[in-house]
């Protein structure tokens, strides 16, 4: 079973990079409010650096960014930055505010990435000379890339990174940045490296893998086995196209596998079921029901052996622990009987500390769908919780009623909403409910926002099961998403466009004077 790390073995650092490479997933896009309720749960669950934004990107990364530098207790906050002057001091300038500030540097050093800057191979690593110079000008914490590093040719390689260390960089990130290697070779990278670099003593090693053939954990660790100490992932491996390093498999990889891999990390695993929930309800990315460590199915066992193996003795079929991610060992269901006590206790238990106030209007819905629903599951609570956060009382658009007709005979819905507090009703048809319903939003709330996604699960089992809703949608290349629950998979659907619709009001309302900003600029 797990073996417990000591104090006197070898510390791998955690970066995560959920707030940067993580939210450049497409669609993924976080509101500045979510990235600093992630950023507040990553540096209480004990990630050593932040990467916390691409500061130049927008006014919107900008401001997120220096936000959760000024937020920032225990983790290092880090922004990214290209090759560029600009870049860099922008990126400092959002990064500054922080106890403790990095600022990452990179450039594309593959023969592929220098065909596009059109740079020979000189004048790159003069690039790369005063590019670093700039950052540790700025800064005593400068981590710099080589992009595409795994497809850079060894030999160059090695001198871009000596380049880098005679500069001042105190990091060197080794990234794959198409998710190409495989373990061997992302060990060979770093043994090779801290053979050859003069410097490369000096430094810490980190390892960036992207997730294409499925191998950024295993070539995450191997790279560790061979002197990295710094693992670059995110949460749920959220990240562009196949995603990135999840940060639960390398943690709790080195945890469980602590006999082999005697290397420890800061991170508190009880915080990892909280966070990955979090991470998948802002960013639209619902978790793999069989993914490693998170995955709804990761501690269940359903076939006849396994059950009696377990019952039997735990070890016989679970490695670790659900307690040790944070699941509460038992799922012990709430029903309509439970008072205010029991559900405090249990939404702590879940990882969720809430005020009164925050409780009062949980338990008004607890006690509705309790009314609605046999029992309530521990998904449901942490639906419920999300919802109350989602919905603001003073939301422009409020449904007040809904019905649908639907089936053999058509598809209608009948809408009352409340829009600035003036109700507003209209009857509509479409190509299904859901369709019936939302052209019925539209009618009363016209717009231009397009549909991105829609996305319907059902939380539990059974089919008085409620159905999670997700609801994207685009207008002038701002994404905004919605959520809302219910057993009425209908009501579910109408609520979380309508959420996502006054996400886009606000929106709307922060983006003006960014884009005033941008006039004068
Ligand atoms: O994958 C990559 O190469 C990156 C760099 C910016 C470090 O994310
Ligand atoms: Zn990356």
């Amino acid at each position: 079973m797990t073996a417990t790390a000591s104090a006197d073995q070898a510390r791998v650092l955690i970066f995560d990079t959920t707030l940067r490479d993580g939210e450049q997933s497409p669609g993924a896009t976080m509101t500045h409010e979510e990235k600093l309720e992630i950023a507040a749960l990553l540096d209480e669950m004990g990630v050593d650096v932040i990467e916390a934004g691409f500061p130049i990107a927008s006014e919107g990364d900008f401001a997120a960014v220096s936000e959760i530098a000024k937020n920032a207790r225990n983790s290092v906050i880090c922004g990214l930055a290209r090759a560029s002057f600009t870049d860099i001091d922008r990126a400092w300038e959002a990064v500054k505010h922080a106890p403790r500030a990095r600022i990452h540097t990179f450039i594309g050093t593959s023969p592929l990435h220098r065909d596009i800057t059109r740079l020979t191979q000189d004048e790159m690593i003069d690039k790369i000379h005063a590019t670093v110079t700039r950052a540790r000008n700025h800064c005593e914490d400068v981590q710099w890339s080589p992009m595409d590093a795994t497809r850079t040719e060894r030999d160059y390689l090695c001198r871009v990174v000596e380049t880098a260390i005679k500069a001042g960089a105190t990091t060197i990130n080794i990234p794959d940045t198409v998710g190409y290697t495989a373990p061997r070779e992302s060990a060979e990278l770093i043994r090779m490296l801290l053979e050859r670099v003069p410097g490369a003593d000096r430094v810490i090693f980190a390892t960036h893998c992207h997730n294409d053939l499925g191998m950024a954990t295993a070539n995450s660790l191997a790279a560790v086995e061979a002197g990295a100490r710094q693992i670059e992932c995110t949460i749920n491996g959220l990240g562009e196209r196949a995603g990135n390093t999840a940060l639960e498999e390398v943690v709790m990889a080195l945890k469980v596998r602590n006999d082999i891999m005697p290397y420890r990390t800061g991170i508190d695993t009880t915080k990892i079921m909280n966070l990955s929930r979090v991470v998948a309800q802002v960013s639209g990315f619902p978790v793999q029901f069989n993914k490693a460590v998170v995955g709804k199915n990761a501690f269940l066992h359903e076939s006849g052996i396994h059950q009696d193996g377990v019952l039997k003795n735990v070890e016989t079929f679970e490695i670790m622990k659900p307690e040790d991610i944070g699941l509460t060992a038992n799922n012990i269901a709430m029903g309509k009987h439970s008072g205010r006590a029991a559900l405090r206790t249990k939404l702590a238990d879940l990882g969720f500390q809430t005020s009164d106030n925050q409780l009062n209007d949980v338990f008004v819905r607890f006690k509705a769908l309790a009314d609605r629903k046999k029992e309530i599951f521990d998904e449901d609570l942490v639906a419920l919780v999300t919802e109350t956060a989602n919905e603001a009382a003073d939301e422009a658009i409020q449904i007040r009623r809904l019905r649908i007709v639907c089936g053999t005979e058509g598809q209608s819905a009948e809408l009352t909403l409340a829009i600035r507090g003036e109700e507003k009703s209209v009857e509509a048809t479409g190509d299904g409910p859901v369709d019936a319903a939302f052209n019925a939003v539209k009618a009363l709330f016209p717009h231009q926002a397009r549909l991105k996604l829609y996305q319907v699960s059902a939380i539990t089992a059974g089919t008085d099961a409620q159905a999670t809703v997700s609801v994207r949608l685009e207008e002038d290349g701002k994404i905004v998403t919605g959520q809302a629950a219910d057993t009425d998979t209908m009501l579910a659907s109408a609520k979380a466009y309508v959420n996502a619709l006054n996400n886009l009001i606000v929106r709307r309302q922060k983006t003006k004077p960014e884009e005033e900003v941008r006039a004068v600029s």
